[in-house]
């Protein structure tokens, strides 16, 4: 059985629609086209049992969005649409981009309110 699987990403400057771009090639077959959760439904999102979820760290240790300066919405305020959301059915896996020696403080932990969005909504991630 091939279980639906799709990249969504969150991007500023373009960088981490290139990584799930590649993620995406890895996979073949076995998942969809990514695509930017600025460009997503809600729907849409819950079609998918398996998803893998790409972010960058912004502003200070911040999932990209309106309140970490982007021009545009992105997983901030779609996480905020999650709310009362169950995700109890789903498989997560999460990558992120950062950089570590001029946010070392901060080094990546938009992965982490990712990671405690959907596991409060009952999605079990997979990887370590
Ligand atoms: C204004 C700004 C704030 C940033 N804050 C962080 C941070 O807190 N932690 C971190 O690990 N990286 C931080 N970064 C680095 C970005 O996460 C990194 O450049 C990433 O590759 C950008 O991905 P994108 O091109 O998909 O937006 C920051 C970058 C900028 C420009």
């Amino acid at each position: 059985m091939l279980w639906r699987t799709l990249v969504f990403f969150g991007t500023d400057t373009g960088k981490t629609r290139k990584i799930a771009k590649l993620i995406h090639q890895k996979l073949g077959d076995a998942a969809d086209a990514p695509v930017n959760i600025n460009r997503t439904t809600l729907d849409s999102f819950l079609s998918y049992p398996v998803l893998l979820l790409g972010t960058p760290t912004l502003g200070q240790g911040q999932l990209p969005g309106m309140d970490a300066g982007c021009e545009g919405e992105s997983w901030q305020e779609f996480i905020d649409g999650l709310s009362g959301m169950e995700l109890t059915d789903k498989t997560v896996a999460l990558f992120g981009l950062g950089d570590q020696v001029g946010y070392p403080d901060n080094f990546v932990s938009g992965m982490k309110a990712l990671y405690d969005a959907v596991t409060d909504r009952g999605a079990r991630v997979v990887g370590a």
